[in-house]
C-alpha cells in the first residue's frame, strides 16, 4: 500500500505524512529533502546547479533511510539531514528541482523503497506514484502559512507571505493535485484534524 500526501510550500505536508505513517506503522518518506540533498552537496562542490552533468556525479553515494520518525539523508557515512534546511539550500533547490535529470534521479530513488508507505512531496501521486490507491493534496492560502510559520514573529508575516507565493509560482509545474486525489484545505485545521481526516478517510 501507498499513499501520497502532495501539497504547497508549508501547508504541513511533513508533519501531517510522519504523524499518518506513525498512525499506520509505516515509513513515510519526504522527496524533497532528496532534492535538497542534491542542492546541497552541489552548493558544497561548487557546481553550477543549473547543470545536470555538474550534479549527477556527486550522487553516486546518497541514501535517504526512511523512518516514521523522520528522514535522514546520507552520503556514504556523512549525515546530511542536520544541514538540508538552511537559507542557502531553500535559496537554490527549485533551481535543482527543475531539472528533469535531476527529478528522473529522486523519482528513482523514491521507486525503489519498498511498499508500505506514504510518500510526501510535489508530485507523488501525479508523476512518481500515479497508481496509489490512496492520494491527498494539502493546500492553505499563503496568508495562513504565512502565520503559522511566524507565529512568534508578526512582524515578519507579509514578507513569509511573499515568499510563500513567490515559492507557489516557482513550484507550479511539478505542484498541481492529481485527478485521482482528495483536496485537503489545512487552514480550518489543526495538525491533528488533518491526520484524522487522512486516517478517516483510510479506513
Ligand atoms: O517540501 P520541501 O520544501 O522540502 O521541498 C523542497 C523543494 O523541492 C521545493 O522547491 C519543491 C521541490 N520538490 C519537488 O519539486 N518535488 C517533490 N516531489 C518534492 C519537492
Amino acid at each position: 500500500m501507498i499513499v501520497t500526501i502532495d501539497g504547497v510550500a508549508a501547508s504541513g505536508k511533513s508533519s501531517v505524512s510522519s504523524g499518518v505513517a506513525q498512525a499506520l506503522g509505516v515509513p513515510y518518506v519526504s522527496s524533497g529533502l532528496l532534492y535538497r540533498a542534491v542542492t546541497l552537496l552541489g552548493l558544497n562542490a561548487g557546481a553550477d546547479l543549473a547543470d545536470p552533468s555538474a550534479l549527477l556525479p556527486l550522487l553516486s553515494a546518497v541514501r535517504l533511510e526512511p523512518l516514521a520518525s523522520g528522514n535522514r539523508v546520507w552520503n556514504a557515512d556523512h549525515d546530511l539531514t542536520a544541514d538540508l534546511h538552511s537559507t542557502r539550500v531553500d535559496g537554490g533547490v527549485s533551481t535543482v528541482a527543475a531539472l528533469p535529470e535531476i527529478r528522473e534521479w529522486v523519482d528513482a530513488q523514491l521507486r525503489a523503497l519498498p511498499a508500505p508507505l506514504v510518500a510526501e512531496g510535489r508530485d507523488m501521486g501525479t508523476n512518481v506514484f500515479p497508481h496509489a490507491p490512496h492520494k491527498f493534496y494539502l493546500t492553505a492560502s499563503p496568508r495562513v502559512r504565512a502565520e503559522r510559520r511566524a507565529r512568534e514573529r508578526p512582524e515578519d508575516i507579509p514578507a513569509i507571505e511573499a515568499a510563500l507565493t513567490e515559492r507557489d509560482r516557482q513550484d507550479t509545474t511539478q505542484s498541481a493535485p492529481a485527478p485521482d486525489a482528495r483536496i485537503i484545505d489545512t487552514g480550518p485545521l489543526t495538525l491533528q484534524g488533518v491526520i484524522d481526516t487522512i486516517l478517516n478517510d483510510l479506513r
